[in-house]
């Protein structure tokens, strides 16, 4: 097989770093020869999980949902590398299980805040850098729930589909230059937020594999490294004619 295409001497940023996607996505950008800035909210999270990833990685500590926070990282990073390739802007929360009518606000608030506002947030300051040197891949997470309804994450689902909408219209906004950007929906993936979503509970409980893939074509749940996978092709000159796009990374579930 090819060697995958390297992304030596770029630079990274990824939110949520701390998370299942972030780590696994870190890694990967990493091994294919990227410095990476690993961003999240919770320090000891990150101080554990960056103590697990090549030593270039920097660890910052910073909420997606705070304008200077965003600003802050964004300067640290220029100011260290002089420029910004990657953006894996993927931090983000499922919020409470329950239906809408006993949705409480505070929380759908909360999670169109770090789902869209920082979504947005990290746009604002990362697009700037990129248009300025004419290069760089913005990838954004959404979700299949971005694509379609789900039951009991209402809050979730419109802040997925946002993403999608943040997304193309960065991509439209970037036209002029060799800016991309695109978002990853990732499907069911072996992962605490996923088993939150099907059981209800936040208590790392496992994923009832049975009702979760019953209608997943593969018949199987997606891996972390799956999804990093196809972000560091998004990342990559491999995809230098790909912006605007929503890639469903859910083993067929949204073919059908
Ligand atoms: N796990 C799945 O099945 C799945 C499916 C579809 C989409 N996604 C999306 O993928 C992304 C990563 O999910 P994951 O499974 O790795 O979740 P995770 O909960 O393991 O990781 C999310 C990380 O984001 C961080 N974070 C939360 N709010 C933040 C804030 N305000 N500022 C900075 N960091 C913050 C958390 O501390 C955590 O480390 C999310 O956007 C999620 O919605 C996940």
């Amino acid at each position: 097989m090819a060697e995958p295409t390297s992304l030596s001497g770029k630079v990274a940023i990824v939110t949520g770093a701390a998370g299942e996607i972030g780590l696994a996505t870190i890694r990967l950008l990493a091994e294919r020869g990227a410095r990476v800035v690993a961003v999240d909210r919770d320090a000891d999270s990150l101080k554990r999980a960056t103590a697990k990833l090549p030593a270039s990685t920097l660890p910052i500590v910073a909420d997606v949902t705070r304008e200077d926070d965003v600003a802050s990282y964004v300067q640290q990073v220029t100011d260290a590398a002089g420029r910004i390739d990657i953006f894996f802007n993927n931090a983000g929360i499922e919020g409470d299980i329950a239906p809408i009518t006993n949705y409480s606000l505070d929380t759908f608030r909360r999670v169109l805040d770090v789902n869209v506002v920082g979504v947005f947030l990290g746009m604002k300051y990362v697009l700037p850098v990129m248009t300025a040197q004419n290069s760089g891949s913005i990838i954004n997470t959404a979700s299949i729930a971005g694509m379609m309804g789900t039951v009991n994450i209402a809050a979730y689902s419109a802040s997925k589909h946002a993403v999608i909408g943040l997304t193309k219209s960065a991509a439209l906004e970037c036209v002029q230059t060799k800016v991309r950007v695109n978002c990853v929906c990732p499907g069911l993936i072996d992962s605490r937020m996923l088993s939150a979503i099907v059981t209800g509970r936040n208590d790392g409980s496992p994923v009832p594999v049975e009702k979760a893939v019953d209608r997943i074509p593969a018949r199987r749940l997606g891996r972390a490294s799956e999804v990093a996978a196809v972000v560091a092709f998004l990342a990559s000159d491999d995809a230098s004619y790909v912006s605007g796009a929503a890639y469903p990374v859910d083993g067929g579930r949204t073919a059908g």
